[in-house]
């Protein structure tokens, strides 16, 4: 356990922008006593018993949603879920309404993901109760971040001094705006990959390197994170066909070779087969890591939903 005056104290979890590598690291250590909890038969504990978490989900989501969903239940906390994007919003009720109602039923955690960039900040300065960001438009999803530092860390039993590839479409990524930061705070080097209609502009001073060709960038990585190509937030053409994309950038063996022979590689979900990675790739359970990228989701939740109630939980 990290000493009391080194763990995380914050309110919310807005995103990893402005987070000490500290507090991530005390997250880490946390999710990773989950992940052994997670993995036996009984686990259920009662940290959160009596305290409420509410989902409230304004994109569609799966895979963050049931992990959040887990992570509550696992600590025994009463969670509710709500879609607002098939109710109120539908109505025409402001984010500041909603915020408001629902601190009118005194939830402890709220889980907020919206298709705005800096909509769930926005929120947080409404309610009383924690707030944890699961994705604001193409800004951050610092839980993803930190769900890939651990699968990474466990993985390759450090993070610091590793080469670290984020590929695809980093343009509309929330995730790979969290994970440069993460990964830049813990030492890492990152290099971005990607077509140039589709690169991270305002980069430069990051101590990122950029890459245009593929192949090149690839070179000797340790880690080849793969991104979905996110059509929902493009508004015109950036790439000119999707067999054309799979060709430059998609991720097969043949451009894999050139990376580290132990590269691990990565994906958040929801993956494109054929458009962003090959099936065969995807599917390699020695070299992908995408299953246990899920599996430490649950457990990073919890550690987070742990750290952001420790005042609801009587601490000071
Ligand atoms: C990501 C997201 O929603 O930002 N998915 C996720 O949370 N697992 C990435 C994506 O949608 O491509």
């Amino acid at each position: 356990m990290p000493e009391p005056d080194l763990a995380f104290r914050r309110q919310h979890l807005l995103g990893i922008e402005g987070l000490e590598a500290w507090e991530i690291l005390d997250l880490l250590e946390r999710a990773d006593a989950y992940v052994e909890l997670n993995r036996q038969t009984a686990k259920k504990l009662d940290l959160l018993r009596g305290l409420t978490q509410v989902n409230l989900f304004f994109e569609t989501s799966t895979r963050t949603r049931t992990s959040f969903e887990l992570a509550g239940k696992r600590l025994g906390a009463d969670v509710v879920n709500m879609s607002v994007g098939v109710s109120a919003i539908k109505k025409g009720e402001t984010l500041i309404d909603t915020a408001m109602t629902l601190n009118a039923m005194h939830p402890d955690v709220l889980v907020v993901r919206h298709h705005e960039s800096g909509a769930v900040a926005l929120l947080a300065r409404h309610v009383r109760c924690a707030v944890i960001n699961a994705g604001d438009g193409s800004h951050e999803h610092p839980t993803q971040a930190l769900l890939d530092a651990l699968t990474i860390r466990r993985r390759k039993g450090r993070i610091a001094g590793l080469t670290v590839a984020i590929c695809g479409d980093l343009l509309h990524s929330r995730v790979a705006r969290s994970n440069i930061l993460l990964l830049l705070a813990l030492g890492a080097r990152v290099r971005l990959i990607g077509p140039p209609t589709l690169l991270l502009p305002h980069v430069e001073g990051w101590g990122v390197e950029m890459h245009t060709d593929m192949r090149r960038g690839l070179t000797g990585v340790d880690v080849v994170m793969m991104l979905r190509l996110q059509t929902e937030r493009m508004q015109g053409s950036y790439v000119p066909s999707v067999r054309e994309y799979f060709h430059y950038y998609g991720l097969t063996y043949d451009k894999l070779a050139l990376a580290s022979p132990d590269a691990l590689v990565m994906h958040p979900g929801p993956m494109n087969r054929g458009v962003e990675i090959d099936g065969v790739v995807a599917d390699d359970i020695d070299r992908s890591a995408i299953l246990d990228q899920v599996e430490m989701g649950v457990a990073v939740r919890m550690a987070v939903l742990e750290a952001l109630t420790h005042r609801a939980r009587g601490g000071n």
